[in-house]
């Protein structure tokens, strides 16, 4: 069963690095000194609907024996997000968000499900529309209006479905094993880090600290020509003991809230 899963992770990496190039010079720079690079977890952008909300695709990871283990509120970007685990703590955690679309405006509301409408009822039957990219047409006008109310919707109008970002888990480094660090590497190379509410999201005391890169700008074509939006970024995560001595293995809402904000334009 491993197997199957190790398979469909590995399409996964493939698919991001594709679209997000720097996270692969990121892994292969850590990679270079000797490091072995563990991924925490992996995350997913969807919306709430019956054709794409977490109910409905998390089963592509149940199957493979991951179980749902904490859920998250994102009050002002009306965001909702569960974290499911495996058995085996070698695999990766996945997280998945969902835009809530009760919560957005009506016009927001409608222009998603415009798009979602275009989507055969069985869109996601198959783990691979995990990497299927953009299903639907959309303009760049229409990315720019959705984006104005929610960075997140545009971001899932644009991309679709795909891996938003991959995370190195700091604690399976050798040299590297703090999270200034680790920055200080990736900044020293040339990359950008995300600044909002501080470059280390979270604290030893809340059990994790965060850190991600600015996603890079790449060009994504629309009906109305090719322009330049941001991608995937790559985050950094260090998790310490709770009281019984075994890392945390869940997440820090308020930290969360500040990594999202990694796809800003
Ligand atoms: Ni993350």
């Amino acid at each position: 069963m491993t197997a199957g899963l190790d398979q469909f992770l590995q399409k996964l990496w493939n698919d991001y690095c594709a679209l997000n190039p720097q996270a692969k010079k990121i892994y292969d720079l850590f990679s270079k000194q000797g490091e072995t690079v563990i991924n925490d977890h992996i995350a997913f952008r969807t919306f709430q609907h019956p054709k794409l909300g977490i109910q409905h695709i998390s089963k592509h990871f149940e199957k493979y024996g991951y179980q749902a283990r904490g859920e998250y509120f994102f009050k002002e970007k009306k965001l909702y997000a569960q974290h499911f685990e495996h058995a085996d703590t070698n695999q990766p955690k996945i997280f998945i968000s969902e835009l809530e679309l009760d919560k957005v405006s009506a016009k927001l509301k409608n222009q998603i499900l415009d798009l979602i409408a275009t989507l055969p009822q069985n869109f996601s039957e198959s783990e691979s529309h995990f990497i299927s990219g953009r299903p639907w047409k959309l303009s760049h006008q229409q990315y720019m209006e959705m984006s104005l109310e929610s960075e997140y919707a545009g971001w899932v109008a644009a991309h679709g479905f795909r891996t938003n970002h991959f995370t190195v888990l700091i604690n399976s480094l050798k040299k590297y094993t703090t999270l200034p660090q680790v920055n200080e590497f990736v900044l020293g190379h040339g990359y950008q880090l995300n600044t909002s509410g501080g470059v280390i999201k979270g604290a030893p005391q809340e059990f994790l600290e965060q850190s991600s890169t600015m996603a890079e700008k790449i060009k994504v074509s629309f009906t109305d020509g090719t322009f330049e939006i941001p991608s995937c970024y790559y985050e950094f995560a260090k998790r310490y003991p709770k009281a019984d001595g075994k890392l945390y293995q869940g997440f820090v809402a308020q930290s969360a809230d500040k990594i999202f904000e990694s796809t800003n334009r």
